[in-house]
């Protein structure tokens, strides 16, 4: 009997691998054919060697039969129903409806944006430096000549991670690891990401892009960091782009500047627009030249040597360029988003 028994499972794995194979009517005939033809069907063969089984174990393999040949009639049954349908019949194939795309990956447009950044002050002749995100109280503020509990510490929302070591809030301690490193002739851009105590709305997300920029060398004026920005500004944006200098306060630049240019959506058309409030101009940048005490720091003489240094927000620049409406898009992950811009 054990032997039947395992003749049924092989002809039920027989069979299952049978249907997977059915393409046509014709196949499905055949099929039904070699297990349920009334005279050599492997059913019909089964059921004879029924009268050599012991009468105590027929009932049990009788059973098995049964349940098996249900098995097959199902399967038969539900295939004739299936057939007729598109997957069987090759010629029903809707050669009209659209194939499955595949999508080729692309950067994130925030590192996109950043190539061209830095392809642009390569081509001035910048170098490209690095440094830590998680920086010492003396890099981030101490040598930039942030006093300590100097109310302008209060202007960066500092994530503290010791009495000591926080979060770089902006790219500007990278100024400082370079002079030590380098002497002058500096010219460097440090693109990288800094963190801020911040609440994320449509323009404020704890952590964001800068790149930031040094030059020293004998006899650098303002006007070489007017120029460099502007000739940069168009780059980055169009040869006619408007842009403003207003004076400003940086601990470790003396005299400072914020950089406007002209608002991207409305071009100061709109008393109600969105990204500049109907002002017409958006403040994408801070610079200066380097304060004599941040030279001095560096052991750096500022009698011999002057510089000037700019920082600007990567992600606010990118969201204005390419007139995204919230910064938090950029982080949200969304491939209907990210896929725009490859
Ligand atoms: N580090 C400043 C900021 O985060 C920007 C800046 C850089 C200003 C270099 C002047 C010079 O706002």
């Amino acid at each position: 009997m054990v032997d039947l028994i395992k003749k049924i499972k092989v002809l039920r794995s027989n069979f299952d691998e049978g249907v997977a194979q059915v393409e046509d009517k014709e196949s499905l005939q055949e099929l039904r054919n070699t297990y349920l033809s009334r005279k050599k069907g492997r059913i019909t063969l089964l059921l004879k060697e029924m009268k050599n089984v012991s009468p105590e174990e027929k009932p049990e393999v009788g059973k098995k039969i049964n349940e098996f040949k249900i098995h097959v009639q199902q399967k038969l049954d539900e295939l004739d129903r299936e057939i007729e349908k598109p997957k069987y019949k090759g010629s029903q194939i809707d050669l009209t409806l659209p194939g499955k795309q595949r999508y080729r990956g692309a950067p994130h447009p925030i590192l996109k944006y950043k190539k061209r950044i830095e392809q642009i002050f390569l081509s001035m002749g910048f170098s490209i430096e690095d440094g830590p995100e998680i920086e010492t109280d003396y890099y981030n503020f101490g040598a930039l000549n942030f006093p300590p509990h100097h109310p302008a510490r209060d202007d960066w929302d500092t994530l503290y991670l010791t009495d000591d070591l926080l979060l770089r809030t902006h790219t500007s301690p990278v100024q400082i690891r370079v002079m030590e490193k380098k002497k002058p002739p500096i010219r460097m851009i440090n693109p990288g990401k800094v963190y801020r105590r911040e609440t994320p709305d449509p323009t404020h997300i704890p952590m964001f892009y800068q790149v930031e920029g040094l030059v020293v060398d004998f006899g650098i004026t303002f006007a070489h960091l007017k120029g460099t920005l502007e000739h940069f500004l168009k780059a980055l944006y169009h040869e006619k782009i408007k842009i403003r200098f207003r004076p400003s306060y940086f601990p470790f630049t003396e005299p400072s500047a914020e950089v406007d240019i002209e608002c991207t959506v409305c071009r100061g058309e709109e008393s109600k627009c969105r990204v500049c409030g109907g002002g017409g101009w958006i403040e994408i940048l801070g610079a200066g030249m380097v304060d004599p005490q941040v030279l001095k720091n560096v052991n750096i003489d500022p009698e011999k040597y002057s510089g000037f240094a700019f920082g600007m927000g990567i992600d606010r620049t990118a969201m204005f360029s390419f007139r995204i409406p919230d910064l938090r898009n950029f982080y949200e992950n969304d491939l209907r988003f990210i896929r725009q811009f490859s």
